[in-house]
């Protein structure tokens, strides 16, 4: 048996899309455990770029199962939307599962994520504006609709009925917009579950039925550690736990089950939307990052902030997660730079810091304390063994793993599923 969970170990984009397929070719299963379609990730596969926002990357090898657990919210429209896309792109979809305990992102969960940003002025998230929150929100109030609800047509407009009293409430007295209207919203669900009805199921029984079959499970998180609810930047966060013990309760296994803990770091850092950054460059740098990473949001188009590699909050997700193996990215787009820096620590106030602040107002008054190291001028992007890196970046990926005790196992140069160094298995 070997179930490996993969997590993002900074804010989110770390890359986990191209990864995720790189070891979904090993695996048997791949499962999605939180978040919802504030997720994006690209993979490229013989030169066609494609995005996904839900379904796991996994689906790319016909032979694989791909599981979106009880953890996620899923809008239904994304949903069939990416169905289509992938169809209409030759990809089957015919080994998709959808958990019958996964909830579902409804009008009024978008709407009230654009008001509620919208109220919060200067406080606001920087959410992506999907429902992703107002829709977590429901769950915890329990009065979510969940699939197998979303499939009971008389479930489906019992719930929509007491949910839309209460949210035409909200939309209309507190925020002055127009209500919502029934009968619209449950005939436009009702179409939506005849199309999804055939991929929802008891989605932990088959992921525990794979692992007591002894078959290879992969889990794949969505977003990043910082964004974690509980262990991230809150309140500029998500509304999910993107750490790897979610995964046992997103997909519904023991921990006892998991045996890896693949943290997926970019080789600088990245992050979008609000609230602190204490490697941020706002200067050329941070632009040059930018543009050769291709640093817009796969799912809002909006430009990441970039910084200089922070050790502080990558040891922290290590420390969170128990990260076992690194799979570092985007190596290639440091090449050319003269200097390259690596924080290892935060100046508070005249005091260092080395481990990560749990306040928030001491984060956003932390410097980084920085280490410098010479770059490299070699394009890496067709190298293929660890030893044929020029010797500037294998010092820069060593002390990476001096800093935070984990290996780097797998090393990108390329967004191409065959530009990974492999220094190790994961499976
Ligand atoms: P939400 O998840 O849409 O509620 O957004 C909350 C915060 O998480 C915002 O700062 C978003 O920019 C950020 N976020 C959500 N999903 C992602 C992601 O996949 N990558 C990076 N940031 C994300």
């Amino acid at each position: 048996m070997a179930a490996v969970v993969l997590i993002g170990a900074q804010w989110g984009d770390e890359g986990k899309g191209k990864i995720t397929d790189f070891l979904a070719e090993k695996a048997d299963m791949v499962v999605r455990y939180q978040g919802g379609n504030n997720a994006g990730h690209t993979v490229v596969i013989n030169e066609e770029t494609y995005k996904l926002h839900l379904i796991p990357s996994g689906i790319f090898y016909p032979e694989k199962t791909c599981v979106i657990g009880n953890g996620l919210v899923i809008d239904p429209k994304v949903l069939i939307e990416e169905l289509d896309y992938l169809e209409g792109r030759g990809v089957s979809t015919k080994n998709l599962r959808i958990s019958s305990n996964a909830h579902v992102i409804m009008p009024y969960h978008r709407l009230l994520d654009v008001l509620e940003e919208e109220f919060k002025g200067e406080q606001k998230i920087g959410t992506t504006k999907r429902g992703i929150g107002p829709a977590y929100k429901d769950k915890a109030s329990r009065t979510g609709i969940r699939f197998s609800d979303f499939l009971d047509p008389d479930e489906l407009a019992k719930k929509l009925a007491y949910n839309l009293k209460e949210k035409n409430l909200i939309i209309s007295k507190i925020y002055g917009q127009q209500e919502l209207n029934y009968e619209d919203i449950l005939q436009e669900y009702l179409g939506y579950a005849e199309r999804v009805r055939p991929y929802v199921t008891d989605a932990s029984l088959e992921v525990n039925t794979y692992l007591d079959h002894g078959s290879k499970v992969l889990f794949e998180g969505a977003q990043g550690t910082l964004l974690d609810l509980d262990h991230g930047t809150y309140p500029y966060v998500t509304s999910s736990n993107p750490v790897a013990g979610a995964a046992c309760i997103g997909a519904g296994v023991g921990p006892t089950r998991i045996s890896k803990v693949v943290g997926v770091v970019k080789s600088y850092t990245t992050r979008v939307g609000e609230g602190p950054f204490p490697t941020e460059l706002s200067c050329e740098t941070g632009e040059l990052i930018r543009t050769r990473g291709g640093e817009f949001g796969t799912t809002t188009g909006r430009p990441r902030r970039c910084g200089w590699f922070d050790a502080v909050i990558v040891r922290y997700a290590v420390r969170i997660s128990g990260i076992s193996d690194f799979a570092l990215t985007k190596l290639d787009v440091l090449t050319g730079m003269e200097t390259l820096k690596i924080c290892t620590g935060y100046r508070y106030k005249g005091e260092l810091l080395t481990e990560f602040p749990q306040s928030l107002k001491t984060l956003a008054e932390c410097e980084g304390v920085y280490e410098e190291f010479p770059g490299w001028q070699k394009d890496l992007t067709g190298i293929s063994r660890y030893e044929d890196l020029p010797v500037e970046a294998r010092r820069y990926v060593e002390r990476i793993e001096e800093l935070t005790k984990v290996p780097v196992t797998l090393l990108a140069v390329g967004p191409g599923r065959t530009q990974t160094i492999i220094r190790g298995s994961i499976f």
